[in-house]
């Protein structure tokens, strides 16, 4: 059997999203997620209706990628599922699943970091060049933002992360104080677009190194919506879309600006970016522009920048292909360190 002939099947709940994804090889066969409506109305993800929502989608999920797959799950070759990090409570609902049809199905069982997936989303074929190692990885989304060296598939080094907020939760928490609903990156996306991002000038945040920080920045955004409504109660509907290219002209900046300080002092000139914020439409035209300045950049198809299980599937393929499989006692785990 080549390499290229093995199924696998993944499995990721670790946060609002229950899906699953079949690949064979490099190859996507199926990629379906079930979002979860349930969160809108309370600003954020309630962790307990997540568990809850993950139980109810989880097996019509898996059953609808194997349909897709037009695939038996009795010709699945292992099973690759999220152990962390994430939410606990979500995440034992993907792994309990996928233990127990692992074990039903006695095939081998793969535990994957989301973090390392959000990276490896990169190798699912497409029409798109892979990236060349050694990349650097900007992985930026609701739980994290991390610069990471990239040397191999299962090799890589965190460089800088964020000391406090991630940048997805920037992108949120500005939008949950404009009023927009959750989660609102994409909305802030939107807006951006018809706005003046140099109408209001936030500082940039101080942190060591290749190391981030948000949460001044939100502190500096919400301090000027407050001293503005206290002129003008309309200030916000008046504002809105400079208000979201101004904020995301300075988050794509500071994401920017670490990115190019790390490609200097390692010399490496490929840059990926990867998480649910690569969907932003000013962090990808940054992306884009630095083509023409001498830099290799990657940037992940759409389908694959939020949470998905092509991901992890893909994660369980170079696994697989590594012999690194799992033991079935392992636990889940909130915090999992690349
Ligand atoms: O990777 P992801 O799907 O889930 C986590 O692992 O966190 O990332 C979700 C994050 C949310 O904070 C969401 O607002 C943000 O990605 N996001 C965006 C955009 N699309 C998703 N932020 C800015 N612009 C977007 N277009
Ligand atoms: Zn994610």
């Amino acid at each position: 059997m080549s390499d290229q002939a093995v199924y696998i099947l993944g499995i990721e709940s670790s946060c609002d999203d229950t899906a699953a994804s079949v690949l064979i090889g490099d190859k996507m066969l199926a990629n379906v997620v079930a979002g979860q409506e349930v969160h809108r109305n309370w600003g954020g993800v309630v962790p307990e209706l997540a568990s809850r929502a993950h139980q109810q989608h989880i097996v019509p999920v898996v059953d609808e990628a194997l349909r897709l797959a037009k695939i038996s799950k009795h010709q699945l070759h292992a099973i690759a599922y999220t152990r962390g990090p994430g939410l606990l409570g979500s995440l034992l609902v993907g792994g309990s699943f996928a233990k127990g049809l692992a074990s039903g199905l006695n095939i081998p069982l793969i535990e994957v970091n989301h973090m390392q997936a959000h990276i490896l989303a990169h190798f699912i074929r497409t029409d798109a060049p892979i990236p060349q190692f050694p990349f650097l990885c900007l992985t930026v989304s609701g739980g994290h933002t991390q610069i990471v060296r990239v040397d191999d598939h299962l090799t890589m080094q965190v460089l800088g992360e964020t000391r406090d907020d991630a940048a997805g939760e920037a992108f949120d928490k500005a939008a949950k104080i404009l009023g927009l609903a959750y989660p609102g990156g994409p909305l802030v996306d939107k807006l951006a677009q018809q706005g003046n991002p140099h109408r209001f000038v936030f500082p940039e945040p101080k942190a060591d190194g290749f190391d981030f920080s948000f949460s001044g920045l939100k502190t500096s955004f919400l301090y000027l919506i407050r001293d503005e409504m206290k002129i003008d109660t309309s200030f916000i509907e008046n504002n809105t879309a400079d208000l979201c290219a101004s904020l995301q002209y300075t988050l794509v900046k500071i994401l920017m600006r670490k990115l190019l300080l790390a490609s200097d002092a390692t010399g490496i000139k490929n840059l990926a970016l990867a998480g649910g914020v690569s969907a932003n439409s000013g962090l990808r035209n940054a992306f884009i522009e630095l083509r023409e300045k001498g830099y290799q950049t990657y940037i992940p198809a759409f389908e694959f920048c939020t949470d998905n299980a092509a991901m992890i599937a893909m994660t369980g393929y170079f696994k697989y292909k590594a012999g690194l499989f799992s033991n079935h006692s392992e636990g889940s785990i909130a915090r999992y360190p690349l």
